[in-house]
């Protein structure tokens, strides 16, 4: 279904995040028919182009995205609907009346505000739209991760923005949110009838949740050295799959519906102290190694002019949630970079059954596998006798649910479902002022036992699974990884 005609404004334009996600999810969403042609593209920066240059930018950005289903004859269409203007959103002097001609702003008309830019420019660039009479009417103002670097830097932008524009205009995205699997998640869960009696501290043994990726630094050295795999994976992607494994059967969809029970969990999770930090969590960082059979530089190496940082690349935790479902049941979270490969799933272990009628040594315990990207699907393990004669062996086998054997649609980009959310105004993907409050709050205690331990992080070879300790973190409790063969 279409959405009514919009007006978009990318700060940030011409950065990367634009070119590899926004302007190709904005393309296809034109090819599926779901923009209508007098909506607006207006892409800003401080660069001094002009529309033809910043489509023909566009162009290559998108061509690159589509691939093989490029369209000439629709991208001549599309590129009608961008425009650009040069400006520099936080000096006095900027061009504020060009932008506005570009815009219809008729109170009705949905108009977004897309920040693609640092976020120390967003309260300032928030202020000039406010000052600009910009945050009035049918506007909304979208923020990208990382919203600060701590309670406080976060509470900062929070208060800072919501100053010119209320709760309800703000989108806070987290991309994992928009994409097809996570959604199948609440999907799994609550539209069958089979997993939420069994979903409990009374017959799950454990949960994992990895993101596991294969790629490096990827030219990101700047932003990454100073975040860390905790700030930049757990805060938001992880904790936001934890949270949808982990909250209550909300009463319905609508905004904060959902909200609310994800923040209840993060308000549940235990702090992790001290000492307490030793035992519970695993700092890594890749030295170098091997990538599909080459030589693969360590993260030190990756950053120019540096010779040593202590930031991690990997991070495991063993979390814990406080409330009657899941007292006693250990979270295992992972996520680093150059692993062995790149898989996302979610791990629910089931307990033993109570009583084994077929001898020793047979792992009596079901296990759910959802596997978020790539290869998407669900793998219930169950229990079968392994055929043929001689004796009664027991094999525990997946019942297999492959998206790409499943479906033959192409599944849209995370950042294509959002941007539509944010036009239509639905909020309930993305989050609110006090879940990323939540979330940085219980990172924060655990930065502050990292910074009090001082350890250096464990060396790991790129292309392996991480620093020896993760596997230990497990061992100790008579557990393993799943490494999602
Ligand atoms: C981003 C992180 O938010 O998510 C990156 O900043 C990470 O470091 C990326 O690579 C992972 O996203 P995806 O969609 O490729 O799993």
């Amino acid at each position: 279904i279409p959405v009514d005609p919009f007006d978009i404004v990318i700060f940030g334009g011409t950065g990367d995040l634009s070119r590899r996600k926004l302007l190709p999810a904005l393309f296809h969403r034109w090819l599926d028919g779901q923009i209508p042609e007098n909506s607006a593209i207006v892409g800003t920066a401080r660069s001094d182009l002009d529309d033809k240059a910043y489509r023909a930018m566009a162009r290559d950005a998108c061509e690159k995205a589509t691939g093989e289903n490029w369209d000439d004859k629709e991208w001549k269409k599309f590129e009608k609907l961008i425009h650009y203007v040069s400006i520099d959103a936080t000096s006095a002097k900027a061009d504020w009346p060009t932008l506005k001609s570009k815009l219809t702003m008729d109170g009705e008309r949905a108009c977004v505000f897309y920040l693609a830019t640092a976020p120390s420019l967003y309260v300032a660039i928030c202020n000039a739209l406010g000052r600009e009479g910009l945050a009035e009417g049918n506007t909304r103002v979208v923020l990208e991760k990382p919203i600060g670097t701590d309670l406080e830097s976060a509470r900062a932008i929070n208060d800072g923005v919501g100053a010119v524009f209320s709760e309800r205009q703000v989108f806070r995205i987290d991309h994992y949110l928009g994409k097809e699997t996570v959604q199948n998640l609440m999907v799994l869960r609550f539209g069958n009838i089979l997993f939420e009696p069994l979903w409990s501290r009374n017959y799950i043994d454990h949960v994992q949740i990895t993101v596991a990726e294969d790629l490096g630094l990827e030219g990101r050295a700047d932003y990454y050295d100073r975040s860390g795999a905790l700030r930049d994976m757990v805060q938001n992607h992880m904790l936001q799959l934890l949270c949808l494994t982990a909250m209550e059967p909300p009463n319905q969809l609508e905004d904060d519906d959902v909200r609310t029970e994800k923040i209840k969990v993060l308000n549940a999770l235990m702090p992790i102290h001290g000492e307490a930090a030793k035992k519970q969590t695993v700092r890594g960082q890749y030295k170098a190694g091997m990538k599909g059979g080459e030589a693969v530089r360590g993260y030190a190496d990756e950053l120019s002019g540096e010779d040593k940082s202590d930031t991690e690349t990997f991070v495991a935790i063993k979390a814990g949630i406080d409330n009657w479902r899941w007292a006693g049941v250990p979270f295992y979270l992972r996520t680093g970079k150059r692993m062995s490969h790149r898989h996302s799933d979610i791990v629910i272990q089931f307990k033993k059954t109570p009583h084994s009628l077929f001898g020793e040594g047979n792992d009596m315990a079901n296990r759910l596998v959802i596997r978020l990207q790539p290869d998407e699907g669900v793998r219930l393990f169950v229990q079968i006798k392994e055929p043929g004669p001689g004796g009664l062996r027991v094999k525990s086998m997946p019942l297999n649910l492959s998206y790409a054997e499943s479906f033959t649609v192409r599944y849209p980009d995370a950042y294509e479902r959002l941007l539509m959310d944010v036009v239509r105004g639905n909020l309930s993907l993305f989050m609110r002022k006090d879940e990323v409050e939540a979330a940085w709050a219980w990172v924060d205690s655990l930065i502050e036992a990292w910074e009090q331990a001082g350890d250096a992080p464990e060396p790991y070879p790129a292309g392996s699974d991480g620093p020896l300790a993760a596997a230990m973190l497990m061992d100790r409790d008579d557990r393993a990884w799943w490494e999602g063969l």
